[in-house]
């Protein structure tokens, strides 16, 4: 296992999208992310982890169609970019970290936290917090999950069967999940909100621009977090709300809660109830 002082904080997801106007006016007008665009670059900015910083979450890209190009942890104090290239195969980047590509294809970086400090947004009733975690599919959540736990050190939290793995890199249940699927790609990227009680607002802000849930509100077993899941038309792109989010506070070697495969449905997706459309299990 690669041995950090503190283990890296997921920080932003670059995707590709068809139509990057669309995508913008999806996070803009339903929900209030600040949009910046930087030497052509366009980023989508949110308060982030508590502290003076915002997190510039998400960096927006044209493409074909909906691409997960890049995934970006940081670090606070100073890291061994070079050894970590050595002993995992990667690349350094003009900014001073490590490019990565995992077992299954997936871009994973890790990289200076000083790289990516920007000041806070003005705060909204209708936008995340902040990025809390990526789920990712992969044709082998085995091997990649043993990737995240010896690359970053990270600390398995839970499981159903050998399909579905929750990964946490600090206190919470999880901030990378991984599902069984016949290719490497992005399932959704989960956004935290404030409480329960935040959902009102966002949900019925998100109608009136025209926006609608794909699935929930509901509550996942895993992390006992609640959910709702809501898609940028255009691209396809899918975020999770999620809020409440268990914390794991007995330490890194907490034995992981295991489920059996056929529970998913039954026992873990929603214990409120409903099971999900179709169109989630893609
Ligand atoms: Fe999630």
């Amino acid at each position: 296992m690669t041995e950090f002082a503190y283990r890296p904080v997921l920080t932003r997801v670059v995707v590709g999208v068809p139509d990057p106007d669309k995508t913008v006016a999806f996070l803009t007008d339903g929900f209030d992310f600040r949009v910046r665009t930087e030497n052509g670059r366009i980023f989508a900015d949110t308060l982030g982890d508590y502290g003076p910083n915002g997190q510039s979450a998400l960096e927006i890209r044209k493409a074909d169609s909906l691409q997960f190009l890049n995934v970006v942890f940081t670090l606070t104090e100073d890291f061994d970019a070079d050894t970590l290239v050595k002993n995992l195969g990667g690349t350094r980047t003009e900014t001073g970290g490590v490019q990565l590509v995992d077992p299954t294809g997936l871009r994973v970086a890790i990289e200076p936290a000083a790289e990516f400090i920007i000041d806070k947004p003005e705060v909204s009733a209708y936008r995340p917090r902040r990025l809390g975690h990526v789920n990712a599919r992969t044709p082998d959540p085995v091997l990649s999950s043993e990737f995240y736990r010896h690359a970053f050190g990270m600390a398995l939290s839970e499981q159903i069967g050998d399909d579905f793995f929750f990964l946490r890199t600090n206190t919470e249940h999880h901030n990378v999940g991984l599902r069984r699927a016949p290719r490497t790609d992005l399932h959704h990227l989960g956004f935290e909100l404030a409480g329960w009680h935040a959902y009102q607002p966002i949900l019925d802000h998100l109608d009136a621009a025209g926006y609608k849930a794909e699935y929930g509100p509901g509550k996942h077993r895993p992390g006992t977090s609640y959910f709702t899941y809501v898609r940028d038309p255009s691209s396809g792109l899918r975020f999770e709300l999620f809020a409440d989010m268990a914390h794991i506070r007995t330490g890194w070697e907490t034995e992981p809660i295991r489920w059996q495969g056929g529970d998913r449905m039954t026992k873990t997706i929603n214990i409120w109830g409903p099971t999900p459309p179709e169109s989630f299990l893609e």
